[in-house]
């Protein structure tokens, strides 16, 4: 997020680098129940991001002084590959990848109904296999897939997507170069039902009317992501169907 560039990231016409238009997403692709072994599993692609999710639980608790005897709690661990980025990722925790592990698993809270399970951890892993800039909301995305596939009760699923701002154009889903040297990226996760926000950040500078603009926009692109995984969710219980049958 410099901001400072010679690199045109919108043209006179309105084009990204990319070929998109100010308002147009990456294209989407989810699926549910990838992962075999896991209790609930998603993968999601967007624009080249790559990213899988696996949920485990609600199981016993570790480290046990973490309990919580009125609710479950959810544990996230956001991991980056080493060969997800073009430089080689040291591996391993960082700041950024234990930032994103807690704003993913406070936003899961609003919507894990976590006092069924009183005592217990929902674990939920998230590997980012190729990144492209706004991983930390398909990460979310493909989460919250997960949490469902695995059948843990839920009062909706949780949508996100970022916007930002470019060559002074609002724009929406940041791609690496609009990322790296745009003026602003908002991730933004909502649950659609409702439209509630429970996720929200800010890199960068915009003015209020900029970044009404770009919030309107994240939520619009959230809902179309949600049709998508709810469309994943209903594929996989299919399926489930069609296994217990034969
Ligand atoms: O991925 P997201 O936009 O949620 O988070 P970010 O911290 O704004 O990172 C933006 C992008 O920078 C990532 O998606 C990666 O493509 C890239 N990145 C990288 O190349 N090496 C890192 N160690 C961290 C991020």
């Amino acid at each position: 997020m410099s901001g400072h560039t010679n690199m045109t990231l919108v043209n006179e016409n309105g084009i990204r680098v990319d070929g998109r238009a100010f308002n147009q997403h990456r294209p989407f692709k989810v699926n549910a129940g990838v992962l075999k072994n896991a209790d609930g599993s998603a993968y999601v692609e967007i624009g080249k991001n790559k990213i899988l999710a696996a949920v485990y639980g609600p199981r016993e608790c570790h480290p046990r002084h973490l309990q919580n005897p009125n609710k479950a709690i959810i544990q996230c661990k956001y991991n980056m590959q080493a060969f997800s980025v073009s430089d080689r990722k040291r591996p391993g925790p960082d700041r950024r990848s234990i930032e994103i592990s807690k704003i993913i698993a406070e936003a899961l809270e609003n919507v894990v109904l976590t006092e069924l399970y009183p005592r217990t951890s929902i674990d939920v892993y998230i590997e980012v296999l190729q990144a492209n800039a706004g991983t930390r909301c398909a990460g979310l995305t493909a989460a919250a897939v997960a949490l469902a596939d695995a059948g843990i009760p839920m009062k909706d699923i949780v949508s996100a997507c970022a916007a930002g701002k470019a060559d002074d154009v609002v724009i929406l889903d940041l791609n690496k170069e609009e990322d790296n040297y745009g003026q602003a990226d908002v991730p933004v996760a909502i649950i659609p039902s409702t439209d509630e926000i429970v996720l929200l950040q800010m890199d960068g500078n915009m003015t209020r009317e900029e970044f009404d603009n770009a919030i309107k926009m994240a939520i619009g692109s959230c809902h179309e992501l949600y049709d998508l995984q709810k469309e994943a969710l209903k594929k996989r219980y299919e399926e489930k169907e069609e296994d217990e049958s034969s």
